[in-house]
């Protein structure tokens, strides 16, 4: 399932924001992919197989594992309202249009509604300091058997996430993944509820998992930028792993609501490392982005990069997904 990473690609590939997936994410895929970018399109072929999308308004409930710092559960707070808010154009919400043109076979489009609808904190680390990817799992089902009312068990439009603190090691983070999505199996869980994890990268490795707002120490030099110069991006909320985080984020929402039981939208005919709308535009984040660009983002009075706005005067940096009907990749602050 997981295929090993070729020695050459690790310089070259630790260029592109190394994110997430749905089930197994491997490293040649993204090398593959880092030709696809920005540009077109004859190359992916995105398929639709039958499954559903994340169509009805999502209760969306945090577990925050770990020990959380305030100020970072706030800005994560204030972008997924920002889902959901307008806010001045390019916004949040303007950027998830393009996942709303997912629809499923009954043609319902994935939902504009992402309302948070409850939060658990586990900062006692009731599954340790290191877990696997399946102990994920156990986290939901421990966090919904503790606290029901705070966070109950929603298997009609319930979507989890869990956001483990920067002590606390996974599986694969650091290494092949930066966040990953899936559905819980009943036999764990007691439902099928689809899920999706993120860890918090400031202190393991934010040279990959928060690019570009950090970049590998061995790669000596921060990536170039289209806005010219070297210069290493400025985090809009002030903490390159939680803004880095952020965008990790976004990439996993956008692809849990549209390939939420793997059997909805993605490329390729394997199932087992599937790439998804948001696989398809790593390390895109404006026009021109691409092969370790950025692309054409803005940069706010302190020289902050960002590339959208949200709530209460926010700004963020979110990486671009797929879109279906243009065929490339596409978010609101594109200039063509
Ligand atoms: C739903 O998806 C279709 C197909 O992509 C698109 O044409 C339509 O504009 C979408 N509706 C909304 C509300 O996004």
């Amino acid at each position: 399932m997981q295929k090993k990473l070729r020695e050459g690609h690790v310089l070259l590939l630790s260029l592109f924001c190394l994110s997430s997936l749905a089930f197994s994410w491997s490293q040649d895929n993204l090398f593959n992919q880092a030709k696809n970018y920005e540009g077109s399109s004859d190359l992916v072929d995105l398929q639709y197989h039958m499954g559903p999308v994340l169509a009805a308004p999502v209760s969306l409930y945090i577990i925050w594992y770990g020990r959380w710092n305030q100020n970072h559960q706030a800005t994560i707070r204030d972008f997924i309202y920002s889902l959901s808010y307008s806010s001045p154009y390019p916004s949040v919400a303007d950027w998830w249009r393009t996942v709303r043109l997912y629809t499923d076979q009954t043609g319902s489009n994935v939902t504009g509604n992402i309302v948070l609808s409850g939060e658990f904190s586990d900062s006692r680390y009731s599954h340790g300091g290191y877990l696997s990817r399946l102990a994920m799992q156990s986290i939901i089902k421990s966090a919904v058997n503790a606290h029901p009312r705070a966070l109950p068990l929603n298997p009609h439009n319930g979507l989890y996430l869990v956001l483990t603190s920067g002590d606390v090691q996974v599986q694969d983070f650091c290494r092949a993944v930066c966040g990953f999505h899936y559905f819980t199996f009943p036999t764990i869980v007691g439902v099928t509820v689809p899920y999706a994890w993120v860890g918090y990268s400031g202190t393991q490795c934010p040279g990959m998992c928060a690019y570009p707002f950090a970049w590998p120490k061995y790669s000596g030099k921060p990536p170039p930028s289209t806005n010219g110069g070297n210069n290493i991006m400025r985090a809009p909320n002030g903490d390159p792993g939680v803004d880095g985080m952020i965008s990790v984020l976004a990439h996993e929402l956008a692809e849990v609501s549209s390939n939420p039981l793997i059997n909805a939208w993605y490329a390729g005919d394997d199932p087992t490392s599937p790439s998804e709308i948001a696989d398809l535009c790593l390390g895109v984040y404006g026009t021109g982005g691409g092969g370790g660009f950025v692309g054409k983002v803005y940069k706010d009075y302190w020289g902050d990069g960002y590339n959208v706005n949200g709530v209460k005067g926010r700004r963020f940096l979110l990486q671009w997904v797929w879109n279906p009907v243009k065929r490339r990749c596409f978010g609101p602050n594109a200039i063509d």
